[in-house]
């Protein structure tokens, strides 16, 4: 599995921090508008939440992802999965549907899975796609990136966050018709506060024996912009979002 594939989630943090992740997940489940008895793929399942909205609409859904213990928690709510890296995927015409939510920038090789998503579909399926866009999280990208810098490290920027110009480009070079594409700029609270995304979505970063300090260093730097009087945090997230399919 190519390094993107591999990052590694606390299922338990996941599970108690990130509810908002499948919760604002609505939006691209109307654009994918999933049917009774159609053959979903969800790309990036994580542990499920939104695979079972899919599911409840009728549709019979394969989820796909390389977290073993999201995966665990996914299989635990009776869902079908599959341990794959959405990168290298080796589906022939199977799918009328590729579904995917908050999971496209965590992969470096994007015209890789349009490929392979392209591939995967029957003639007239379709993809709805929802990720983190161009400029997402920009404020606290920079707050991460001064905590690293004070201590010598390597900021954990390996995010791939497109622009609309860069994903119509390459969904268009895998042969797909783009149906509706926008960067939606999505201000996002954290009822549990910036130190729990942080030690959440950058897990693998802010661990040893000073991630607390950092963790602080990094929440202080983006208290005047992201956390207002009342003490309520907001992130500046972005999100790309698309409807592309496959000509008959
Ligand atoms: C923020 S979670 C979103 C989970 C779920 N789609 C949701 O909306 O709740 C991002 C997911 O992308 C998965 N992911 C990361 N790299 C991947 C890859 N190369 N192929 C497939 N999934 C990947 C992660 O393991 C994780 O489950």
């Amino acid at each position: 599995m190519t390094e993107a594939a591999t990052q590694i989630w606390d299922a338990e943090s996941y599970g108690r921090h990130a509810g908002f992740v499948p919760a604002l997940g609505e939006p691209v489940l109307e654009l994918l508008g999933p049917q009774a008895g159609e053959r979903v793929l969800d790309l990036g399942c994580g542990d499920g939440v939104l695979t079972e909205k899919l599911v409840a609409a009728g549709a019979n859904v394969m989820g796909l992802d390389p977290d073993a213990g999201l995966l665990e928690q996914a299989s635990a709510r009776g869902l079908h999965v599959v341990r794959g890296d959405a990168q290298a995927l080796n589906f022939d015409s199977e799918f009328d549907a590729v579904f995917s939510n908050a999971a496209l920038h965590w992969m470096a090789d994007h015209p890789a899975v349009y490929a392979g998503v392209y591939r995967a579909l029957k003639p007239g399926g379709r993809f709805a796609l929802e990720c983190g866009g161009f400029g997402n999280i920009a404020a606290m990208r920079t707050a991460i990136r001064a905590v690293a810098q004070r201590r010598g490290l390597d900021a954990p920027d390996r995010q791939n966050y497109p622009t609309v110009a860069r994903a119509s480009a390459e969904l268009e070079a895998a042969g797909f018709r783009i149906d509706s594409i926008a960067l939606i700029p999505r201000p996002t609270p954290l009822p549990d506060g910036m130190g729990a995304w942080l030690k959440t979505f950058r897990h693998g970063f802010f661990t040893g024996p000073d991630a607390d300090t950092m963790i602080e260093e990094a929440t202080e730097l983006l208290r005047p912009q992201l956390c207002d009087p009342a003490g309520n945090w907001t992130a500046d997230y972005v999100r790309l979002r698309f409807l592309a399919h496959k000509d008959i």
